[in-house]
């Protein structure tokens, strides 16, 4: 079975593979020819998900699945969120920045609970409804809070300053094979796994 992947994410890529196992073809934006930078201009993961997905299923005529990933911070009242690429102004996935401004803006607070949710939005063609896709999505969450400092020099984006419940390291510290057993993402993509392989069955 051929599915499309909205990202050109190699690890992204890789992951997903990993999970899915070889009886799924796994193909990128750029496996497809498509070399356009999808924009997310959703006010929700779920929208941008959705967004990119649906893209390629206009453009492509393909079964296709996005994702989008934020950082949701209780003492901010879910901020980033939907931002989390571009949380520091004027800037775009720069992860030194962002890390700075989240803890500007946790100085002083008590309550560090926060959470990494990703949303996945899988698009498939619809015998019965022909013009329009059906949409299934799929939720991963991990739960844990944000430290007073980045420590750790592995992963990305704001894995130095989160701490995953259960552990007393960030995501930088406890490296990939840890977070990838636990992580958002890893959740997200064992549900669309699962639903993925009861469709073949
Ligand atoms: P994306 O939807 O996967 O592109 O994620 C949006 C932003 O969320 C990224 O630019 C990162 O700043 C942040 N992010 C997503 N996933 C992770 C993660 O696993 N660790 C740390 N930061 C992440």
């Amino acid at each position: 079975m051929k599915i499309v992947f909205a990202t050109n994410n190699a690890h992204k890529l890789d992951e997903i593979r990993q999970i899915l196992g070889p009886q799924f073809e796994i193909v990128s934006l750029k496996d497809i020819g498509c070399h356009v930078d999808i924009p997310e201009t959703g006010d929700t993961l779920e929208e941008n998900a959705r967004q990119k997905a649906q893209y390629v299923f206009i453009h492509y005529g393909l079964d296709c699945f996005a994702d989008d990933t934020g950082l949701e911070v209780e003492a901010l009242g879910g901020a980033p969120g939907v931002h989390s690429a571009r949380y520091a102004e004027g800037t775009d996935h720069d992860s030194r920045a962002n890390m700075a401004k989240l803890l500007r803006e946790m100085e002083g607070r008590e309550n560090r609970g926060a959470r990494f949710r990703t949303v996945i939005s899988l698009l498939c063609h619809d015998a019965s409804n022909p013009s329009q896709p059906r949409e299934y999505r799929f939720e991963g969450i991990v739960n844990g809070r944000i430290g007073t400092a980045p420590q750790g020099e592995g992963g990305f984006g704001y894995d130095p300053v989160f701490i995953p419940e259960d552990h007393n390291e960030s995501f930088a510290q406890l490296g990939e094979a840890i977070k990838n057993t636990i992580s958002h993402r890893a959740r997200a993509v064992r549900k669309l796994a699962e639903h993925l392989r009861q469709g073949q069955r």
